[in-house]
């Protein structure tokens, strides 16, 4: 497959590339095999050798291609009651709403199909293409989610819940050991689902995933880590979210959150841990050390954490850091409301800064830029995704959206902002259209998502 016209990208933290009239190859699994300006003597060598045998599509003028979104944290069963219960604390809304809801799923397989398959549908309209997802306790659940994500042809890393402390005695594993046992089936199965397919079609993969560590026995997190560091596994949990939980563990665990992971080996370069908002600085150079990934969550935070996390110091020290929806702590799906909202906070944290008059000479504040590749490249990194991902370089897999920013058309509501003075000319897209694309576009835009070369389409929702 070749594609022909503007490309966007984010290869550092801060840079955006917007490369014009550009000529990029997929090939048959999906990797991109060749990415150069149009006119240069590769890209129409290329074109005279299989252009005759591969499929073109020419981007119309002013549309683009820009790498998928990275969701480094988001609850696949809340999306059942995503939007509601946020009057809540942290701690009380988990045991009024979110067991509640994965019990329900965890007893109602049907449910559990549809309620994931409207999410893989609703993120492939969001452009979102790989995901760090928390299931339920159950593994019959979390084989259910994993089959929808390979079938919908998303990304999806599976975290089936381990804890084996609840506030709902009908939601909880019986003991430390019945849940590494657990644990351990559920990979062998998701491992043996996936075996009979080529690699490159491998997109769903596990994750040991310690709840957090109020619903984790020191046992737990203790074999947990231990089984990770053996079996090389992925990680995800809660760190250092919300005052009503950081509490919990000083009161019961007479330690701090970051201690306790620490400890059971948890904080690992596999490791994603979501929120750390109450991390102080030695506490993040300790994140830093672990090459640890930050799932940061603006929109959850607002409510749970009563603190914005500290992403600029967190980026000046090299820590990895991805956007997580958080949903349904979070109540949108959109990653693009999550780079806004990461801005709007950063911008909040830099005016109360100011107002104070402390003075420094770096901004606390992120700008669009910043976020589009934590949106990105960065999330990518912090996933681990196949070399290269989140960007567009040879090499990496196609994953991608179709931006389509001026073939407005009021009549049938499609295009979601109006274009007034940004007109195309000869030299094609420019930072300012991509700019206005970031503060108003929505999945209007979108004509497209493509993973590991496939385009996507929406799957059946059943009953
Ligand atoms: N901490 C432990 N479980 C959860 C959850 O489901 N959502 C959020 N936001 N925080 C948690
Ligand atoms: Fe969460």
């Amino acid at each position: 497959m070749l594609y022909r016209g503007s490309f966007v990208h984010c290869p550092q933290l801060g840079q955006v590339d917007i490369l014009n009239d550009h000529l990029l190859a997929v090939n048959e699994a999906g990797f991109i095999k060749h990415f150069e300006p149009s006119d240069s003597i590769n890209s129409r060598r290329y074109l005279d050798t299989h252009l005759a045998s591969q499929e073109l599509i020419a981007l119309e003028p002013g549309n683009f291609l820009l790498p998928t979104f990275c969701d480094l944290h988001l609850h696949a069963p809340q999306f059942l009651y995503q939007g509601n219960g946020l009057h809540l604390p942290l701690m009380k809304w988990l045991d009024e709403y979110a067991f509640k809801a994965e019990e329900e799923l965890d007893s109602n397989p049907a449910l559990a199909k549809k309620v994931y398959s409207g999410l893989a549908n609703r993120l492939i309209e969001h452009g979102t293409g790989a995901v760090m997802l928390f299931g339920t306790i159950r593994e019959e659940t979390n084989l259910i989610l994993a089959e929808v994500f390979l079938n919908a042809g998303l990304r999806g890393f599976i975290g089936k819940l381990s804890m084996d402390i609840s506030t709902r005695p009908t939601y909880v594993e019986n003991s430390a050991e019945e849940s590494l046992v657990a644990i351990a089936s559920f990979i062998g199965k998701l491992k043996a689902m996936t075996s009979q397919l080529p690699v490159h079609r491998r997109l769903v993969e596990p994750v040991v995933t310690p709840r957090f560590v109020p619903t984790c026995s020191n046992e737990l997190l203790h074999g947990l880590g231990k089984y990770a560091r053996e079996q090389c596994l992925r990680i995800q949990s809660h760190l250092a979210e919300a005052h009503d939980q950081v509490d919990w563990v000083r009161r019961e665990r007479g330690a701090e959150d970051v201690e306790v992971f620490e400890k059971n080996n948890l904080l690992t370069p596999r490791t994603v841990q979501a929120h750390c908002t109450f991390l102080d600085s030695p506490s993040l150079c300790k994140i830093h050390d672990q090459q640890t990934t930050i799932a940061h969550c603006p929109l959850s935070n607002a409510y749970f954490s009563a603190e914005p996390f500290r992403l600029r110091e967190a980026l000046n020290i090299g820590v990895s850091v991805g956007l997580g929806t958080d949903v349904a702590g979070g109540y949108s799906i959109d990653i693009m409301n999550a780079m806004r909202q990461a801005v709007v906070v950063s911008r909040m944290r830099e005016g109360a800064r100011t107002m104070g008059n402390i003075s420094s000479r770096v901004s606390l504040a992120i700008d669009w830029k910043e976020a589009l590749y934590l949106a990105t490249r960065g999330g990518a990194i912090g996933l681990g995704l196949p070399d290269g991902s989140g960007m567009f370089q040879v090499g990496a897999p196609f994953d991608a959206q179709h931006i389509e920013l001026f073939k407005i058309e009021p009549a049938r509501g499609i295009g979601s902002f109006d274009v007034f003075e940004l007109e195309l000319d000869g030299h094609g897209l420019s930072e300012d259209m991509v700019e206005k694309w970031w503060c108003l576009g929505d999945s209007r835009n979108r004509l497209a998502t493509w993973v590991q070369g496939v385009k996507l389409a929406a799957i059946p929702v059943q009953e």
